[in-house]
């Protein structure tokens, strides 16, 4: 027998084998296949505050306060950024509730501006959005890692780029692996991230009440009242307190969601908001502003500053943190891939669950490999600009859809209703939030952003709309199918 037969026996044989496991587990019962409601109360409050609280409020400040000018004015940003966020959280929780599918502002958006847009959205979110914020969040993880061996200097770039991509890998593992393991990393990450927290408020109360109260003084003075500094400011503030809708990726897998999606948001994004506030208290009690805007970590400044020699152990912290936040964002970023997978807006590969395992594997992969991709040019300011800025696009879109299903859909069942005003004040903050610092200070790079957000209405009109070259991936899908061990999954609604 020739190599080449030997090996495609091989082969044969080892499809054969897979097709019987993945048949087997198939049939088993006549069970259909999917995503079980396994994430109960305290995983939802964890998956909110857990994503929310990840690089941001650790590096940061010191952007917020150079660009706002003032302390006052940086708590005022602060707290305008929490209420952003509580209001968003509270209109995508009727959302959530009225459309019951996962997939956050796709589905919505799918079910009431319509397939275009959706498919816009998703594009911009697997291609580019996603990638981002999972690259940028794990970029502040390496820096930490790396941080305390480098004591006083820079870390090579190569070395944190590498680290980075382990912390990637290791995470879409997990991911890939099990849902619990996952929603444990969640809810232990997000016990330390607040451990740490409330370490930083007790050291700034106690100086506080040592009387360090100088920095406070005519807060106000020095304030940049511009659009632009006001919308960059808020760009800062908000990536800290991005991931307050992450619970809507997965509401399919949420135990109750009509009762626990409102009040785990409610929950979750006043905990993260009293939290932030108060770590900028401390950060000011213990730092002059001068100081603030000069480090470039501002919790490992704070920790030198109070813990002495202890102060590595705030690197620890925002390392685990920003790895928290990481998992959360794998874990609902597959989501998406997922159902619009499921919608016809991806290949079908992207929509299919490991069968024993009962993880969206394929979406996770995609979503890792492309990570790891950004991650060879990514650096992490301009990855927050032009995130945020996508990121506020579509969260205005969405707002449109809620406002449409408000005033033409009355008679839906809403099990949670939130008044109308909000969704038109949310709107109202996303426009001004794109349209600042554009109209304030233009630079070619939010026109290259918005040409992209655009070009997916190239790849839908071939591919989806005309379904030009329809058996293009279904011998890729086969193979990769054996290959995973995946199989299609049902909606669970
Ligand atoms: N708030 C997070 C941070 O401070 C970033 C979240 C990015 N967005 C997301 N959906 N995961 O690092």
């Amino acid at each position: 027998m020739s190599i080449n037969s030997r090996r495609a026996e091989k082969r044969s044989r080892f499809f054969c084998f897979r097709k019987q496991l993945v048949s087997k587990a198939m049939d088993k019962g006549d069970q259909k296949l999917n995503l079980k409601r396994e994430v109960g109360m305290v995983g939802a409050v964890s998956f909110i505050a857990g994503t929310m609280i990840g690089s941001g409020i650790f590096i940061n400040p010191q952007y917020l306060l150079s660009t706002i000018g003032s302390p006052g004015a940086f708590f005022v940003m602060w707290a305008c950024c929490g209420l952003i966020a509580m209001l968003g959280g509270l209109c995508y929780a009727e959302l959530g509730t009225v459309i019951s599918e996962s997939g956050a502002e796709y589905i919505y958006m799918l079910r009431t501006v319509g397939q275009v847009v959706a498919f816009m959205y998703v594009f911009s979110f697997i291609a580019a959005m996603r990638p981002a914020s999972a690259t940028g969040i794990a970029l502040t993880c390496g820096e930490y890692i790396v941080a305390p061996f480098y004591p006083g200097c820079t870390p090579p770039q190569v070395l944190v780029k590498c680290v980075t991509a382990a912390v990637i890998l290791m995470l879409a593992i997990i991911n890939c692996l099990s849902v619990r393991m996952a929603t444990a990393i969640q809810v232990v990450t997000m016990v330390v991230k607040v451990l740490a927290m409330a370490v930083i408020i007790l050291g700034g109360v106690v100086m506080l009440f040592q009387g360090n109260t100088q920095n406070f003084e005519n807060s106000f003075e020095g304030t940049n009242l511009d659009a632009n500094s006001i919308g960059l400011a808020l760009y800062q503030g908000l990536w800290s307190y991005d991931g307050w809708n992450t619970l809507n990726y997965l509401t399919e897998e949420l135990k109750h969601p009509e009762v626990n999606l409102p009040r785990a948001v409610v929950i979750a994004i006043s905990l993260v908001t009293g939290l932030y506030l108060l770590v900028n208290v401390s950060y000011l009690t213990v730092m002059t502003p001068k100081e603030l805007m000069s480090s470039n970590a501002v919790a490992v400044t704070w920790g030198n500053k109070v813990l002495g020699s202890w102060g590595w152990i705030m690197s620890v912290a925002a390392a685990l943190s920003a790895f928290g936040s990481l998992n959360g964002t794998f874990f609902s970023g597959g989501r998406v891939c997922f159902v619009a997978a499921r919608e016809g807006h991806m290949p079908d590969i992207l929509s299919m669950a490991h069968v024993r395992r009962l993880t969206p594997s394929p979406a996770l992969i995609f979503t890792t490999i492309i990570s790891l991709v950004v991650l060879i040019p990514g650096d992490f300011q301009s990855i927050v600009n032009y995130f945020s800025f996508t990121a506020w696009f579509f969260y205005a879109i969405t707002m449109c859809g809620l406002l449409y299903l408000k005033i033409k859909k009355p008679e839906l069942p809403r099990p949670y209703k939130v008044p109308i005003i909000l969704p038109i004040l949310v709107l109202v903050a996303a426009v001004f939030l794109v349209l600042a610092p554009i109209i304030d200070n233009p630079q070619i790079e939010y026109l290259y952003v918005s040409l992209f957000i655009f070009s997916g209405i190239l790849v839908y009109i071939p591919f989806i709309h005309y379904k030009l070259c329809p058996g293009l991936l279904t011998k890729l899908t086969l193979f990769l199918q054996l290959f995973l061990e995946v199989a299609p999954a049902d909606k669970n609604l």
